[in-house]
């Protein structure tokens, strides 16, 4: 896994315009949960367009220590034999889940109703992210936690012989916090209910529905979100398609924005409401995109997004719009240095506890390549228009989105932008650099020639 591998260093130069239609890889969320889901249901689940990341790969090797069997087939399709809730088994040795937030969250929940001991690491990234959002809803159902470092990965859990249903407001707005308390519901007996005051991403709802689970969601008087779930059903195997992942669609779709000439049409890509917030901004930024061939599949809205150069104006992004971009500001805060004004991004404090603390990782980014910004507690500013930006080598702590964003950065940039380690892109987006330069954009990889 890369967090293990020598880093690898990138620059990106100013390119020409970038042209051409693309296809990123599968959703990461979708593909974690088709994985997931598949294990704990009796039967064999067929997935075609799983994304064959690191992180998505941490997954399978998960579902499969505890007893599922997660398979590639040469016509690219993947199955899995579901093991069917309940009988999960014990799984030998200790589960790396790499930099997977998602990989080792979703499975705390899982675990956490199975009366099996598991014991889960991480690489250094993951090893600094907060478990204790997730540990706490399980030990209140009954699972025991050991976690000497702070509720810190490495953890073991023991889940319960007997849990007990919960009801559970989400104190922060986390699709993953939502998900592992809903999971660990599964094999539950009776009702547990999550109540979401702010509302995330809605694949673990969307799905579990799909796999036959009894999950409703109602709106209560306070406009929260109420999930309510009946556990122990049958789940049941299903097939599934999944669409382009929207968070790595961003990088190209912004580098076509600030990169003068660009025509890039990326295809198949998921427009679930929950996942669209950047397009919004970038769209009340001036940004000319616009969605082609709208469709439907597997319940899902998908499209083709088409992004021209574009001249970019500064706007302010609420607060309440972060749960539908949250993995996008490094991105955005990219496309608001070519923009003309300030930008001001609001409501930003889960930022700090991502791959890295990606708030600071793009202030500094910034700073380095001459991008005047303020970064606030919970706020960033950025002033777009500066002349004589790039130059700088950016450190990306591990973190794939950090690494993506300041390498579009280095294509319209007046001077040439280095990451550090690009390594950690293969956790998510491994296709990146090779479809950047099918667009035309000019990288090099040190020791490689261009
Ligand atoms: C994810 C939820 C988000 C997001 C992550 C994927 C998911 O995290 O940042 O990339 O698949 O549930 P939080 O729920 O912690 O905000």
């Amino acid at each position: 896994m890369s967090h293990n591998s020598s880093p690898q260093t990138v620059t990106t130069t100013k390119s020409e315009a970038l042209k051409g239609s693309i296809r990123v890889p599968g959703d990461k969320s979708i593909s974690h949960r088709s994985l997931m889901f598949g294990a704990l249901a009796v039967g064999q689940t067929k997935i075609e367009g799983l994304l064959e990341s690191e992180d998505i790969l941490g997954t399978a090797g998960a579902m499969n220590a505890v007893g599922a069997v997660c398979k590639k087939h040469d016509d690219g399709t993947w199955t899995v034999d579901g093991v069917g809730l309940g009988s999960l088994m014990e799984p030998e040795a200790p589960i790396d889940f790499g930099n997977a937030g998602t990989g080792v969250r979703l499975c705390m929940g899982i675990f956490a109703s199975h009366p099996i001991a598991v014991t889960m690491v991480g690489d250094a990234s993951l090893s600094r992210r907060p478990m204790g959002r997730v540990l706490d809803p399980l030990r209140e159902m009954g699972t025991e936690v050991i976690a000497r470092r702070g509720d810190r990965l490495p953890a073991t859990i023991r889940g319960a012989q007997t849990p007990l249903p919960t009801t559970y407001r989400v104190p922060m707005a986390s699709a993953q916090v939502k998900s592992a308390v809903l999971l660990a519901g599964l094999n539950t007996p009776g009702t547990t209910t999550v109540i979401e005051p702010v509302a995330t991403r809605d694949h673990t709802e969307k799905m579990l529905v799909g796999f036959g689970a009894d999950l409703k969601v109602e709106i209560n008087d306070a406009g929260e979100r109420v999930i309510t779930l009946q556990g122990q059903p049958e789940l049941k195997p299903q097939n599934i398609t999944v669409p382009g992942d929207p968070s790595s669609a961003a990088f190209p779709i912004v580098a076509a924005l600030i990169t003068p000439g660009s025509d890039v049409l990326v295809e198949g890509v998921l427009l679930n409401e929950q996942r669209i917030g950047l397009i919004t901004t970038l769209l009340e930024m001036g940004a000319d995109i616009t969605v082609e061939n709208e469709r439907e599949s597997g319940g899902e809205k998908i499209g083709d997004i088409r992004a021209k150069h574009s001249a970019l104006k500064g706007v302010t992004v609420p607060a309440e719009r972060a749960p539908s971009m949250i993995d996008e500001y490094p991105i955005l805060s990219i496309a608001a240095a070519f923009a003309e004004g300030e930008t001001h991004m609001l409501g930003l404090e889960e930022l700090r506890v991502k791959e890295s603390d990606r708030l600071a990782a793009v202030a500094r980014g910034l700073e380095a390549n001459n991008i005047p910004c303020v970064e606030g507690e919970d706020t960033l500013t950025v002033t777009g228009g500066a002349t004589g930006i790039g130059g700088g080598t950016v450190e990306t702590h591990l973190d794939h989105r950090i690494a993506m964003s300041f390498l579009v950065l280095g294509l319209a940039a007046d001077k040439s932008v280095t990451v550090d380690d690009a390594a950690p892109i293969a956790t998510s987006f491994p296709t990146f650099l090779p479809l950047l330069k099918e667009l035309g954009g000019k990288l090099s990889v040190q020791g490689e020639n261009a």
